[in-house]
């Protein structure tokens, strides 16, 4: 099948991937001229395991292009798709404006009927809107479908060529048909494709999202509340998640969550909500008490120095908003380092993946070391805050004999007790003795 992704962002450029991959022609518009012409010579304009190879071998099969012309693309194809950003406004609602305006366009150049597929985020009702867009400028048959994606940062080739299952959202039988035949290498291997309505399907994706974002909160709550009684949550941790009904996943506590798409996820449902005069109330706590689980380590630090942070030099590993991804956007690193830099403590970061990104947002606000022990150099204690692999097992004595003092705060639980327990480090993690 011929198909047109329109956004290469994360979730287009992926799906664009994906979707050559699996046989299709595919044509990547951006309205990014550099960037398009970047990815005709080869360069992958994100980082992503594994992704590089398959964009380079699709590339190679001419089965993946990329253009900045939306009408030359839509000529050759079947199906859309719009992988475009959805940005919180001012209220947390989720903006449409982009998503609109190429439907738009859309309506402007179809000559016969075509899938429209909304890949992107969107709000309950955005496909009667983007049908809406459509039908206002043109006569010509089509469907939108709501289609929307799963996978996650760091593991977007893994999952998105292994999904859990596909959602599509529509009440036509011909675009049902043409979505089934795209996914059918999926159905085949037995990944379950679920039909239903539109607007179910666009709220599935905020559901899921929600739901995982309240699992985590609500195990960080039971974390926080452990250190209280002399519980140790990793303890906790397996016995709940043993029970299938809970599962082991998405259990694991921490310095919050982060990330482009649950704080933003959350938000837009508990925005959504407050349209339809409803409140959700689950979700509203969810977001206050993981703001303040993203900084709940900056209180122990102060604790740890007698509340004064004046000249303390403080070393922080790990920038991204989780391991495998050099994406920053609402990592809790970025709040604990407002703080603590308001609070007057010196930062010397390091963060292989990420410091590019951290560097356009803070300058040299704070140091950069370029590599984690450096980093360690003469710090009064040592912050971690992204659960990178490379930290899972270092050298404490050389540790040691690096830092000034030997303090640990550890917001992604990475060492095992028994581990730290002979190192003389003072160790603080979440929610497990110290
Ligand atoms: C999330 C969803 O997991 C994907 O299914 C979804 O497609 C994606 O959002 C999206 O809407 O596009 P992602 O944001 O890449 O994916 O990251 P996750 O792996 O879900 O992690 C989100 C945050 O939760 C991270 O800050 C992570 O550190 C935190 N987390 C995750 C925990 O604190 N504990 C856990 O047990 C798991």
């Amino acid at each position: 099948m011929n198909i047109t992704i329109v956004g290469t962002g994360y979730v287009g450029l992926v799906t664009g991937t994906t979707l050559a991959e699996l046989g299709n022609t595919v044509y990547c518009v951006d309205i990014d001229a550099k960037k398009v012409e970047a990815m005709k010579q080869g360069t992958v304009p994100i980082y992503e395991p594994g992704l590089e190879e398959m964009f380079l071998r699709n590339i190679q099969a001419q089965r993946l292009f990329f253009t900045t012309e939306l009408e030359e693309a839509l000529e050759k194809s079947e199906v859309i798709y719009l992988a475009l950003p959805t940005p919180p406004g001012e209220d947390g609602s989720a903006d449409l404006s982009y998503v609109l305006s190429v439907a738009d366009q859309i309506g402007t150049l179809l000559t016969d009927y075509k899938v429209i597929v909304n890949k992107s985020t969107v709000p309950v009702g955005t496909a009667d809107r983007v049908t809406a867009a459509i039908s206002s400028k043109t006569k010509v048959p089509f469907d939108v479908v709501s289609n929307p994606e799963f996978l996650r940062e760091g593991f977007a080739v893994e999952d998105s060529m292994n999904p859990a299952r596909v959602i599509v959202g529509s009440e036509s039988e011909r675009a049902k048909e043409v979505m089934g035949k795209i996914y059918q290498p999926f159905t085949n291997i037995g990944i379950p494709i679920i039909f239903m309505d539109e607007k179910s399907s666009e709220l599935t994706k905020y559901a899921a999202n929600s739901f995982l974002a309240v699992k985590i909160t609500f195990m960080n709550e039971i974390a926080n509340y452990c250190e209280k009684v002399g519980a140790d949550v990793d303890k906790v941790r397996l016995g709940m998640g043993s029970d299938d009904r809970i599962g082991h996943r998405f259990l694991f506590p921490g310095i919050g969550y982060g990330g482009s798409c649950f704080p933003k996820d959350v938000k837009a449902l508990i925005r959504s909500g407050k349209q339809e005069n409803f409140d959700f109330q689950i979700l509203e706590a969810t977001e206050k008490v993981n703001q303040i689980q993203k900084v709940i380590l900056v209180s122990e630090i102060e604790k740890y120095f007698g509340g004064n942070f004046k000249g303390k030099k403080i070393a922080l590993w790990g920038l991204a908003f989780k391991a495998n991804t050099d994406d920053v956007r609402e990592a809790s690193s970025l709040d604990n380092i407002k703080i603590l830099l308001e609070k007057g403590a010196e930062i010397i970061a390091y963060d292989a993946i990420a410091e590019e990104n951290v560097k356009k947002i803070l300058g040299d606000q704070i140091s950069y070391a370029s590599e984690m022990y450096a980093a360690l150099e003469d710090a009064d204690c040592l912050l971690i805050a992204t659960e990178w692999s490379e930290f899972k097992n270092p050298n404490f004595e050389l540790m040691a004999k690096k830092m000034k003092n030997k303090a640990i705060f550890d917001g992604r639980n990475m060492f095992p007790l028994e581990q730290i327990e002979d190192s003389g480090f003072f160790y603080k993690s979440i929610g497990r003795k110290t």
